[in-house]
């Protein structure tokens, strides 16, 4: 059967969720819901990374126990998410009591398999990336990323034997079989795994924050071969957990091997090297693709705390609101490319995509109707040209699916706008009422409702809250999830008939 499983990274709960995060979970959010609109049992994972250093000084610094640190922050994601519509399958926060027996199964058959050893570590550390860090990384004697000075670390640790599975690694991801999007990010990788590579340490022996090493108690996991093994725990591969994770009959842990893992370009080799390789020493399937987004700077800077720059998707919805939010975020640059978020271009792109072309049409349509035909007409069957440009629209938009080109979705929908409302001006329905028209004038305004249904339904996994309002102006027979399925193999759409009645304006100008 085919199934879908798509993951966001888990988020480190010494910050709260802001636009950085929001922006792979919204493509998440878009690509699950696409997926399950079109019936495909679809698993969607996000959540919290919560064990690690860095945790354990911001729990101190707000006058916590780590735990009760974890608890506050991690419910201001899942709020964070909520209002914004995101729908996951499961939430895992890596103190879950079923993803630490995850975590230690895994690292035990890793041990048994002969891929950890001990052995003595000294580096530099960063312990705002939980990560050691070489000379050559820094720039003026700082980590590059969080501008902090590393600090030197020495300790005995248990390593795992990353090189053994480089040259296989090398050969999944040349040949696609793991497959690395965009492809300069591959290249990137395979680049590096041309390179001799260190193994990864994989223990910390001073932290108690931290999942115990099933071999050794004295040691605790490190945060990121934690935080990785979420990807299984979140399914509940090893059926930790007792109560049924999703709607769905058959058993989670057949989602895996995951579909798509989104994350940050920052996070890639963690994830298409590291995370592979874990895999492989458990005799575990890799999964199909990872997707590397760019990162974005604001108003052309780094975002930062101490710039006091950070973007907060709360600040966001109060301007756009949730769908306006969720659509803008989805479109602001081809995913993979760097970007710069600028709130003027935010606005601008709203007002001209939402205000002056959907939602005009929209709401001159409604006027129009409901002023000719007061309370309902016959819908007539879609024109021969409409028809085309619909089968035009409907082709592209499962090609930006396809190729995971999102920054397009939301322009390639809204191209049937547009061309609805040229249509609307060659076709001149007020002429056609003066002149009693009405067979013509039904006709027009049959076509223009398909074009608004249609673009509707297209933009139903982006858009949700405003989008479903609206669909319920249109009586159909058949289900959302028939209706989008319909649309994207048929290029069909139907309307049985429109209740007419004033719209409210759908998406008002933003000043
Ligand atoms: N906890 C790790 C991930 C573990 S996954 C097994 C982590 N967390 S994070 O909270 O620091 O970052 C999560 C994601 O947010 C990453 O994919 C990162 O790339 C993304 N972003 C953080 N800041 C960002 C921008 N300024 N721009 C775009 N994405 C950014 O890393």
């Amino acid at each position: 059967m085919k199934k879908f499983y798509v993951t966001t990274p888990i988020y480190y709960v010494n910050d709260e969720p802001h636009i950085g995060h929001t922006y792979t979970t919204v493509i998440a959010d878009v690509i699950s819901r696409h997926h399950r609109l079109l019936g495909i049992p679809t698993f969607f994972l996000t959540g919290t990374d919560e064990h690690g250093a860095k945790i354990e000084t911001a729990a101190k610094k707000a006058n916590l126990e780590p735990k009760q640190y974890c608890d506050i922050i991690a419910e201001k994601f899942k709020h964070e998410w909520q209002s914004l519509k995101i729908e996951y399958t499961n939430f895992i926060r890596t103190t879950d009591n079923y993803h630490e027996k995850t975590v230690q199964k895994i690292l035990q058959k890793m041990y048994e398999n002969g891929d950890i050893y001990k052995s003595y570590y000294e580096g530099l550390y960063c312990i705002q990336c939980e990560r050691f860090i070489s000379e050559d990384e820094l720039v003026d004697g700082v980590c590059p990323d969080h501008g902090i000075k590393p600090v030197l670390h020495k300790e005995e640790n248990y390593f795992f034997k990353l090189s053994k599975y480089k040259d296989i690694i090398f050969e999944k991801i040349q040949s696609d079989e793991l497959q690395i999007l965009p492809e300069t990010r591959k290249n990137e990788i395979l680049g590096k795994l041309q390179l001799k590579i260190e193994d990864v340490s994989i223990s910390r022996k001073q932290l108690r924050w931290g999942i115990p090493l099933p071999f050794d108690q004295e040691q605790t996991t490190y945060v990121w071969i934690d935080a990785l093994i979420n990807y299984l725990s979140g399914i509940d591969y090893f059926h930790f957990r007792d109560e049924n994770i999703t709607e769905y009959s058959f058993d989670t842990a057949e989602f895996w091997p995951c579909d798509l893992h989104i994350i940050g370009k920052d996070i890639l080799w963690f994830h298409a090297v590291v995370w592979p390789a874990m895999l492989l020493s458990v005799g575990l399937d890799l999964p199909k693709k990872i997707l590397a987004h760019g990162f974005f700077t604001v108003e052309g800077k780094k975002m930062s705390k101490t710039l006091g720059n950070v973007i907060r998707p709360k600040e966001l919805v109060k301007i756009f609101g949730v769908d306006g939010t969720r659509s803008l975020v989805l479109s602001m640059f081809p995913l993979g490319t760097d970007g710069d978020f600028s709130l003027s271009e935010l606005k601008e792109r709203y007002n001209v995509t939402f205000a002056d072309n959907y939602g005009n049409l929209v709401n001159r349509t409604f006027v129009m109707a409901l002023k000719y035909f007061k309370e309902s007409f016959e819908i007539q069957p879609i024109s021969y040209s409409v028809k085309e440009q619909l089968n035009t629209v409907v082709e592209n938009y499962k090609t930006c699916f396809e190729n995971l080109e999102l920054h397009k979705i939301v322009d390639t929908a809204v191209e049937l706008s547009s061309f609805a409302n040229r249509y609307i001006q060659e076709q001149t329905p007020w002429v056609l009422a003066k002149e009693n028209k009405l067979q013509q004038l039904k006709q027009v305004l049959s076509d223009l409702f398909y074009c608004i249904k249609a673009t509707a339904l297209l933009l139903y996994p982006i858009m949700p809250e405003k989008i479903s309002t609206l669909l319920k102006c249109f009586v159909s027979e058949e289900t959302l999830q028939q209706e989008y399925t319909n649309l994207l193999f048929n290029n069909e759409v139907n309307i049985k008939h429109v209740v007419l009645k004033p719209v409210e304006i759908l998406f008002p100008k933003i000043k």
